[in-house]
């Protein structure tokens, strides 16, 4: 049977990994792993829907550029964007990385939800490929690919930033349950790779294949 659950839209993509994080948001001190990219925006707008209690939720964001955290393009202002400053989550509750990298590693407790988007080249966060498996949070250099790829979020590729500070994927890998989604025909063929190829650093989401909790959704 195929790792990678089909869904018929992007709106069921949504819907279906809201259930997770509502019944995430049931314990009573839930940890959260989030990330940004355009995928998550359905599963944000969903969520935001339902109008959730989120008073007790401690969040801990994937990555972020090496910016300022007010820059119309940080992380921080997307995530504020599309969820934090629309739901009753503390401001102080919401964690990005910086680059005190050891002190963000050191802060992340045990996670009972990481949420991941997966790059057109196999990243997961911004583990670029030959990302080791033993990363831990750092400052990496963005891969060409990406910068391609992030270049529709900017003016031009020149503006997009070329360095970033992300969780490592033993960071990832120690989360209790690991939920996946993809948007879109194009992501298709790197999805298959990871979760049904080798397991092997050139494709850092093949690791995803040793962790015994993760499910994948997929919509074209
Ligand atoms: C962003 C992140 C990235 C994205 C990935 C997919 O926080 O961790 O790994 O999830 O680049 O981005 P989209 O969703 O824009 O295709």
């Amino acid at each position: 049977m195929s790792k990678i659950k089909k869904v018929n839209s992007y709106w069921e993509l949504g819907c279906h990994v809201a259930d997770i994080v509502e019944h995430t948001l049931t314990l009573p001190e839930p940890k959260l792993i989030l990330p940004t990219g355009s995928t998550p925006i359905g599963l944000y707008n969903e969520l935001v829907n339902r109008q959730l209690d989120w008073s007790n939720v401690t969040t801990f964001n994937l990555d972020e550029y090496i910016i300022n955290p007010n820059h119309p393009q940080s992380y921080h202002s997307f995530m504020k964007k599309h969820l934090f400053d629309r739901i009753d989550i503390y401001p102080n509750n919401c964690n990005f990385p910086d680059r005190n990298t050891q002190a963000y590693e050191d802060i992340i407790p045990e996670i009972d939800l990481c949420i991941l988007g997966i790059g057109s080249n196999g990243h997961i966060a911004f583990n670029e490929p030959g990302s080791s498996f033993d990363s831990v949070t750092r400052v990496v250099d963005l891969d060409k690919q990406t910068i391609e790829d992030n270049s529709r979020f900017f003016d031009s590729i020149d503006d997009v930033h070329k360095q970033a500070i992300t969780m490592g994927l033993k960071t990832i890998m120690k989360s209790k349950k690991i939920v996946l989604i993809a948007n879109g025909v194009h992501k298709y063929k790197i999805l298959n790779v990871a979760m049904n190829g080798g397991v092997t650093e050139k494709v850092p989401a093949s690791i995803l294949q040793e962790h015994n909790n993760v499910e994948v959704y997929y919509c074209d």
